[in-house]
């Protein structure tokens, strides 16, 4: 028998609505927690979240935002972060797309993290892929001058697909002397990147900058 999903938050709730964020802007949903919350630290699709508790908990001055499509895995990390001390995290329910077009106001970001996304292999799916060239130029806009999208993939065609969209995308600079990594020492490995590596995929690791323009 399934077991029943627990709703209640032994805790303060961290999840935000679009509402609130619009009627009250980003100083007053991090307030008293974090002094100065902009530019902000996003990371989209946070699965089981494990990268962005760590992320939020190396970073206490900074506000770091979790985007997640899954109504079940945001509820989760709801329900663990208001155990726990991380009170520089805010969670969205919601898709990334929705959330640059409705959250994140130009040159808000810091950084993006987007960690193995959901390669979708069919050749008549790849319009749900996330990363394509509207959304990344919409990202890229979001971030401030110098600001860092960052981007894993265990997937060898969607890589390719990725690399071409990040090459081609006129505001990104690569940060990296090489087009992608194979691994990122000391980089904390996400749930899923754990299950890749031990079945020996190959991994890649891009690591962009918005441009800055004299
Ligand atoms: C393959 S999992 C990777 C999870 C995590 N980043 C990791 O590396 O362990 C992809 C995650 O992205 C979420 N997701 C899929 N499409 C999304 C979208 N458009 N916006 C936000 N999250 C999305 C899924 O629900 C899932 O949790």
């Amino acid at each position: 028998m399934a077991r029943k999903l627990k709703l209640d938050i032994p805790g303060p709730d961290r999840r935000i609505t679009v509402e609130e964020v619009r009627e009250k802007g980003w100083e007053a949903v991090f307030a008293p927690d974090v002094a100065r919350p902009l530019p902000l630290i996003v990371e989209i699709g946070f699965g089981r979240g494990e990268f962005l508790r760590a992320l939020a908990e190396g970073a206490p001055e900074r506000a770091h935002l979790g985007v997640e499509l899954s109504f079940k895995r945001v509820l989760k990390m709801a329900r663990r972060i208001a155990k726990t001390e991380e009170p520089n995290l805010r969670l969205f329910c919601g898709t990334g797309e929705q959330a640059v077009r409705e959250l994140l106001d130009p040159e808000t970001v810091e950084r993006f993290w987007i960690n193995f996304p959901d390669p979708w292999p069919k050749k008549r799916h790849h319009k749900n892929r996330l990363l394509q060239a509207p959304l990344v130029r919409q990202l890229v806009h979001r971030l401030v001058p110098g600001g860092e999208l960052e981007i894993a993939t265990d997937h060898v065609e969607y890589a390719e697909a990725v690399d071409e969209v990040l090459r081609r995308e006129p505001l990104l600079e690569n940060a990296l002397d090489v087009p992608f990594r194979r691994d990122v020492p000391g980089r904390m490995h996400t749930a899923y990147e754990a299950e890749w590596r031990a079945e020996g995929r190959q991994l890649h690791f891009w690591s962009y900058r918005r441009r800055v323009v004299a």
